[in-house]
């Protein structure tokens, strides 16, 4: 904030609050006279209501002369006044901070324990696997959903079925260090739009076996087999999906099927590490491994 607009605030903040003091203080010296009583007769509402230029009752006052006091020591106290940071220097950061250390103080040593514990071990500990499920909302339900079922381009994690593998060190590598699924655009391959064509055909009937009477077929045993293996299986090195289950992760529709060979897909799992730290990731890996057995 520039220094002129912190004084603009202050002198403004500073000279309303006494304006409203000096406010309170004169109306409270207010008292009708003798001639308003008297034109006062004239107009009297509801029987015995008049209109008169009294001051408010005391403990109106009051209310308005503690807010004053309190809205003064707020800005004594707090930041609030311009720049100025306030004599208590409170901020968000040293809160949040504060906040955090506190945690850290409570939980770290159930954390650790849980951190030191084998994760199948830890995958039958009701109370780790409460811990592993507010772990859970926190930072995994926004793409795997609040049920660990997933979405589109989000696997579901409780379907025994691996991108990347679903024993206890896989699946804690993947919260750790995060994914990155590539499958590269192969449009360039193909000779035309009949033979990308041929190749969806090709994927969507390989669950039936490679059917070597295909075009595609000997595109697939040089171009694909790599990543997604001879029988169509996958590899879990890569990430590379089965193409013969039914479970996709675009979906199964020619159109997906045919944007997945043509513009590519690079699922992206972040890595964990560093923003949840090993205790956390080991709760983690905990809940999603009992999600799937
Ligand atoms: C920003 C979205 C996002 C968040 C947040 C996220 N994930 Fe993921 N996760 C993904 C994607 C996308 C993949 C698949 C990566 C790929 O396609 O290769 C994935 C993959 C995984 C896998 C591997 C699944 C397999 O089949 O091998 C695990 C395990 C996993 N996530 C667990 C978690 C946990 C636990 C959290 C919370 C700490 C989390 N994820 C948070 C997007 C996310
Ligand atoms: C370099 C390795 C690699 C090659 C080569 C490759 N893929 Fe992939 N493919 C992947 C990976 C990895 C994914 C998952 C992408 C992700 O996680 O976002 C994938 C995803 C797919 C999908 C989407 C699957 C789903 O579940 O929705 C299809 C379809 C597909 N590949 C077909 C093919 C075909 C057909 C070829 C050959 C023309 C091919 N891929 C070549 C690595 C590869």
């Amino acid at each position: 904030m520039s220094s002129a607009l912190s004084w603009y605030i202050i002198i403004g903040t500073v000279v309303s609050m006494l304006a409203c003091f000096w406010l309170v203080v004169w109306t409270n010296r207010q008292r009708a006279s003798t001639e308003e009583i008297k034109e006062s007769e004239s107009h009297v509402w509801d029987e015995n209501v008049r209109e008169l230029n009294n001051p408010l009752p005391m403990w109106w006052l009051w209310l308005f002369v503690m807010t004053l006091i309190w809205g003064g020591g707020y800005l004594l106290f707090y930041p609030g006044l311009g720049a100025f940071g306030g004599l208590g220097s409170w901020t968000q950061e040293n809160q949040y901070n504060q906040e955090v250390m506190a945690a850290e103080a409570k939980y770290g040593p159930i954390f650790a324990a849980f951190g030191a514990t084998p994760v199948e071990q830890l995958a039958g500990d009701s109370a780790a696997l409460d811990i592993g499920k507010s772990l859970f909302a926190n930072y995994c339900v926004q793409c795997h959903g609040s049920a660990g079922l997933g979405a589109r381009g989000f696997p579901n994690l409780t379907d025994g079925d691996w991108l990347y593998g679903g024993d206890p060190a896989t699946i804690e590598q993947s919260i750790l260090q995060g994914r990155s699924g590539v499958m590269p655009p192969l449009a360039a391959v193909f000779s035309d739009d009949a033979a990308i064509d041929e190749m969806v055909r090709y994927v969507q009937n390989m669950a039936d076996g490679m059917d070597s009477a295909s075009s595609a077929h000997g595109k697939y045993m040089t171009l694909c087999i790599a990543c997604h293996g001879a029988d169509g299986n996958g590899l879990q090195a890569l990430g590379a999906p089965s193409l013969i289950d039914d479970i996709w992760l675009y979906g199964s529709s020619a159109a997906e099927i045919r944007k997945s060979i043509v513009e590519g897909r690079n699922g992206v799992m972040p890595a964990h590490g560093n923003l949840i730290g090993p205790d956390r990731a080991r709760i983690l890996a905990a809940y999603v491994y009992n999600l799937s057995h």
